[in-house]
């Protein structure tokens, strides 16, 4: 009789070394990538879920080595795997993110690394590139795969899940989560270091997930390397006027893989298209030097003394794809004197952008 119910054996969910190569190839073909990553996933938690989405994003598929039952052993403890391989490998498939899995037996990945060639290698944030195991890591230089760390999701670990069910306590929700902030910048940074201040202070709950920049030597991608926060430099291009496809993209595969909630674009000199537009559709806001829908574009300031102006300020807004012309989140005015220079005017400016911008972002954490 046929109650509605699937079968309770399912094809196995792993693959051979083999299947998967071919799927490669198939790729490789296609001009597209596989991504490759590797690991126990024994209890999965939503730490591990994020981690293969991100690593997923680097690439066009994605592959999952799993270490064997008795290399978890081996890694963990005789208590561990609490799922055996079948298991692991069924509930990972069950994941949009994954599009293979197989297992390993080795205490290495090296063979499988060769076997398959993978495009992308993804680690977790608790390696880096210099940290890998070394024969892993001349099988990847060998098959000439990129190797990328992806920041972990802070505080899940399938180790710390178990300490807590066997100390019987059950785990809080109470802390509201932190807003991930994403900044983009090409200049001083000034309102990135207010963003900072905020959170620093505590009167800001939020994260500064990644810093981006179209200048390597910014002084807010400095400031953010200094602080040991991940920021990314995307390379322009050559043309002034244009920040191309390439990057675009680059920049928003940079904003989904460290789990982004808002983007904050401060003093980015580059219009912002999609993918970002889309992918972060009402999520991203602008710090602009005047008093919108006056002197949108460059030079806002400069512009504002021209024309006699008595006043201007800064205005934090959503980004559409018409240039600083979304939805006015919020404003303030200062006033422009008699022989003020641009340079005078900007600071006074500044010191509103850097009450105003954590302002805003405070009020977002309460939507
Ligand atoms: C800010 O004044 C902002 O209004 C404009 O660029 C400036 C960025 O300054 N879009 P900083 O790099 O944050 O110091």
């Amino acid at each position: 009789m046929n109650d509605g119910m699937e079968s309770s054996t399912p094809a196995s969910a792993i693959s051979s070394a083999d299947e998967v190569r071919k799927l490669r190839d198939e790729l490789d073909k296609a001009g597209k990538k596989l991504v490759f990553t590797n690991g126990c996933f024994d209890l999965l938690h939503a730490g591990h879920v994020r981690y293969l989405a991100q690593a997923r994003a680097l690439g066009d598929a994605l592959v999952v080595a799993l270490n064997s039952d008795a290399s978890v052993r081996e890694l963990k403890g005789p208590s561990r795997p609490v799922n055996t391989e079948e298991d692991r490998a069924e509930i990972l498939k069950g994941l949009r993110s994954v599009d293979a899995i197989c297992v390993f037996t080795e205490p290495r990945v090296t063979k499988l690394i060769e076997q398959i060639k993978p495009h992308i290698y993804a680690k977790g944030g608790d390696y880096t590139v210099a940290s890998l195991n070394p024969e892993e890591r001349a099988a990847l230089d060998f098959v000439g795969a990129e190797i990328e760390i992806l920041s972990l999701v802070p505080g899940r670990s399938t180790t710390k899940t178990l300490q807590r069910i066997a100390a019987g306590e059950a785990e809080t929700t109470d802390a509201p989560r932190k807003l991930r902030i994403g900044v983009l910048g090409s200049g001083a940074g000034s309102n990135f270091e207010a963003i900072r201040g905020a959170i620093n202070d505590g009167s800001l709950h939020a994260e500064i997930a990644c810093v981006i920049s179209d200048h390597n030597d910014s002084g807010i991608i400095t400031a953010a390397r200094k602080a040991g926060l991940p920021a990314f430099f995307v390379d322009p291009g050559i043309n002034p006027k244009r920040f191309p496809d390439s990057a675009q993209k680059e920049v928003c595969e940079h904003l989904q893989r460290a789990n982004v909630d808002v983007v904050v674009l401060a003093g980015f000199m580059r219009i912002v298209r999609d993918p970002v537009l889309t992918e972060f559709k009402d999520r991203i806001i602008n710090v602009h030097p005047s008093l919108l829908p006056k002197f949108k574009g460059s030079d806002a300031v400069q512009r504002a003394i021209d024309e006699g102006e008595l006043e201007t300020g800064t205005t934090i807004h959503l980004v559409t794809a018409a240039v600083d012309d979304g939805r006015i989140l919020a404003q303030a005015s200062v006033p422009i004197e008699i022989g003020d220079t641009a340079e005078l005017v900007h600071e006074r400016i500044k010191k509103e952008e850097h009450r105003l911008l954590p302002q805003v972002l405070r009020e977002w954490t309460e939507k």
